[in-house]
């Protein structure tokens, strides 16, 4: 049922990217339907309702479509009945580097959803309730990483929450596959400088905690070869993760 359901999700999540061009729809499909983030982050209700949503990194926005198609398919009481609620945003906003990407985002969502061309290390964050990285952090100095995450502290809202995704550089072979594809990927991309940041899982704790925040992890690489892990941080309060 629940897998049928996340099919549906996929489907509908998916559909606007057809206007996007067929690469930009065949990577959505791809990404959705194979990386356990986007049910995950409903599933364990990480996502607060009602928040202005900061998605840094935001690749062509998938995040964003997976939100709004969520919404929409709660209000069509089409939802688990195991599933917690379906956050509804007050805004979306993705801070992306690469034009294309940012350029397929506004094809696929109109005005649904904001995009902004922009380098995380420079560009203002505003305010949020919640703010996602998914698997971006990796790609600046460990410098670059700490700023990024001290100015995330402080667009936050006094009980905001920021989720993580990062790979856990103590992840054995599954990591130093994930750095692989990574280095591959970038490549094929366009980016002939690909070095990468990594940290150990204990590392990046620390540095949320010194920020401030409660930390609460969640190992979210379920049905993939990688070793990456969610770090749900929390302002003024625990972060909760619901059992599935
Ligand atoms: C592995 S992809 C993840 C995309 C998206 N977060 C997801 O999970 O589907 C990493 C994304 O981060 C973007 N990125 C890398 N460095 C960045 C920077 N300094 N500022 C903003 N975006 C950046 C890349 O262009 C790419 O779209």
């Amino acid at each position: 049922m629940t897998k049928q359901f996340v099919k549906s999700l996929i489907d509908n999540a998916t559909a606007p990217y057809r206007s996007a061009g067929r690469f930009a729809w065949h990577f959505a499909r791809g990404k959705l339907g194979g990386d356990p983030v986007f049910a995950g982050l409903l599933e364990h209700g990480l996502i607060p309702d009602r928040a202005r949503i900061l998605d840094i990194g935001c690749g062509q926005g998938l995040l964003a479509s997976w939100l709004l198609t969520a919404k929409a398919m709660h209000e069509q009481g089409n939802w688990p009945a195991h599933w917690p609620k379906a956050p509804n945003p007050t805004s979306i906003h993705g801070i992306e580097l690469m034009p294309r990407d940012v350029e397929r985002a506004q094809r696929a969502l109109g005005d649904a959803a904001t995009f902004t061309v922009g380098d995380m290390c420079k560009t203002d964050f505003g305010k949020a309730d919640a703010v996602v990285i998914l698997d971006v952090l990796h790609y600046v100095s460990y410098e670059a990483q700490n700023d990024v995450l001290r100015r995330v502290r402080d667009a936050l809202a006094p009980s905001g929450t920021l989720i993580l995704r990062v790979g856990d550089a103590n992840g054995g072979l599954p990591f130093k596959f994930s750095v692989w594809v990574d280095h591959l990927v970038t490549f094929v991309r366009g980016h002939r400088n690909s070095r990468l940041y990594c940290r150990p899982l204990a590392e990046w704790r620390l540095a949320l905690l010194g920020l401030g925040f409660n930390v609460e992890t969640l190992p979210m690489n379920q049905g993939t070869p990688f070793a990456n892990i969610l770090l749900i941080a929390k302002l003024g309060g625990k972060a909760v993760v619901q059992a599935a």
